[in-house]
């Protein structure tokens, strides 16, 4: 029997809004285990609801999918990226996802193994013994080459100069969304508003440039921009140049901030889990020896993507899914109305040790085939699910673990003595400050040994190693 939905006074009205902004995930921790998986609570006039069960996470994004658009921030979003896949809606939404869904299947992504090795050796060309690297801005880099390759092909653009655009546009996004700047309407100019538009404008024409340039080509590529450019619907009618900028633009954003995170994270939690690396170190070696990863090497890289999949356990990049609802909708028969707000934490769920065994340990094992425990389809789900489910989890998936084997056969890489995890949850869940971190080089063969006084298990003591808000 799904469990009654209760009211969180803990978070209604003003006084719940402040003590939510001050400790998000803090204060949805303390919901779940005050009031349960449902609750509904009331913010300046607006009914809000969260869910963190399985069962209520699948009603609403698979059964309800159709009574329920984004929330208000992706909606905020699309102002500054247009409306390309995460921000449209309705008929828009279903005929962009159907005419792009194709050239995200595995088998066309497949095809850009070789440029993610690629763009993964090139960054690890300029690590050196002894260095300290910030990983997180490290990883951004790589993903937004990855993604500027994959989508543009061999078009001569530069992903810093695309980063220098992307980077501007989202920190002055987060600063008129999650200051106090926020309070004011949508149209007041602040210099950061304007600064903003600056940075799009300048990004819209690198890539209408390109959509130029790739149109008028008469040489076949099998670049993603190429194949978006090719797609037509069943009256034979293609996107138009406006369409593509913003499918674009949103494969940029969507498609390089997330994955970079996930790989931030698991080069952290492997830091902090010598048996876990030891492992791992020996299955990059066992697999590549002294090759680059391959396409070929994914399937027995089967303990890297199990520690990819951990990572997005413990640290979703996306921490939470959105949604408002278009109509009145009820749930476990309780009727909600329209203009209710829904949120679906990712972050609860995959802690809840109804689901996980010992769910603060990083446990990169539960993962595998061989003794891998059996969930319900919603107690994980970093990347969505329903028909809005990320239109790039493939891509991610191998990316993911390609760049990170690519990193782990090359190098070691260690944490500061004291470091703690400082999260902050905006649109996704990142680091407060710069992770920097000590490299050593290494060969096939060294595995990362053990002290005798370093710990035996992979337990994460992550209650105390999270700090966020
Ligand atoms: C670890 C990496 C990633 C994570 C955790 C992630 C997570 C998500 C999630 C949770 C959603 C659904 C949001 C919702 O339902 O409101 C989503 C949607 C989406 N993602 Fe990803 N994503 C990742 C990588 C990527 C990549 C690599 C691409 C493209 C190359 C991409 C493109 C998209 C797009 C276009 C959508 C919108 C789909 C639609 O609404 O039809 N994502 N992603």
């Amino acid at each position: 029997m799904a469990a009654p939905f209760e009211h969180a006074r803990l978070l209604a009205g003003v006084s719940g809004l402040l003590r939510f902004a001050d400790d998000p995930l803090g204060r949805l921790e303390d919901v779940r285990r005050q009031y349960g998986t449902r609750v509904f609570y009331e913010q300046l006039g607006i009914p809000f609801v969260i869910v963190m069960d399985p069962e209520g996470v699948e009603e609403l994004l698979v059964e309800h999918a159709g009574a329920l658009n984004k929330d208000r921030f992706t909606g905020e979003l699309g102002r500054v990226l247009g409306r390309g896949l995460v921000t449209s809606e309705g008929d828009l939404w279903r005929r962009q996802r159907k005419l792009m869904a194709p050239s995200f299947q595995p088998k066309h992504i497949e095809k850009l193994a070789g440029v993610m090795v690629e763009c993964s050796e090139a960054l690890l060309a300029d690590y050196q013994a002894g260095q300290t690297r910030d990983v997180h801005a490290d990883m951004m880099r790589l993903t937004l080459d990855i993604v500027v390759s994959t989508l543009f092909g061999s078009s001569p653009v530069r992903s810093d100069e695309v980063d220098e655009h992307l980077s501007a546009i989202m920190s002055d996004f987060h600063r008129l969304m999650f200051t106090w700047r926020a309070i004011f309407p949508i149209w007041t100019p602040f210099p950061t508003r304007l600064r903003l538009k600056r940075s799009r404008n300048r990004l819209q024409h690198i890539v209408r440039e390109i959509i130029r340039t790739k149109r008028t080509s008469r040489t076949a590529s099998s670049d993603l921009l190429s194949r978006l450019i090719a797609v037509k619907d069943e009256t034979g009618r293609g996107m138009s140049d406006a369409q593509l900028l913003d499918e674009a633009l949103t494969v940029f954003l969507a498609g390089h901030e997330t994955t970079a995170l996930a790989l931030t994270y698991a080069l952290c939690c492997l830091a902090r889990h010598p048996l876990a690396l030891a492992r791992l170190e020996e299955e990059v070696d066992a697999v590549l020896g002294d090759e680059p990863a391959s396409l070929a090497s994914v399937a027995r890289l089967e303990f890297c993507g199990a520690v990819v999949k951990e990572t997005m356990r413990l640290y979703p990049p996306a921490w939470a899914i959105g949604r408002s609802a278009l109509e009145p909708i009820s749930i476990g028969g309780k009727e909600f109305t329209a203009g209710t707000q829904f949120m679906l934490p990712q972050w609860v769920v995959h802690r809840d040790p109804a689901w996980f065994a010992a769910p603060l340990d990083f446990l990169p094992e539960r993962w595998l085939s061989q003794g891998g425990q059996s969930i319900p389809r919603f107690a994980y789900f970093p990347f969505g699910g329903g028909p809005r489910i990320c239109i790039g989890n493939h891509f991610a998936m191998l990316e993911a673990t390609l760049a990170l084997a690519s990193i782990v056969r090359r190098v070691r890489l260690s944490l500061p003595a004291g470091f703690e995890f400082d999260l902050v949850p905006t649109i996704t869940l990142r680091p407060r400050a710069p992770i920097q971190m000590y490299v050593d080089t290494r060969a096939p063969g060294s595995q990362a040994v053990m002290s005798a006084g370093q710990r035996v298990s992979s337990r994460s003591d992550s209650s105390r190693f999270d700090r966020s808000s």
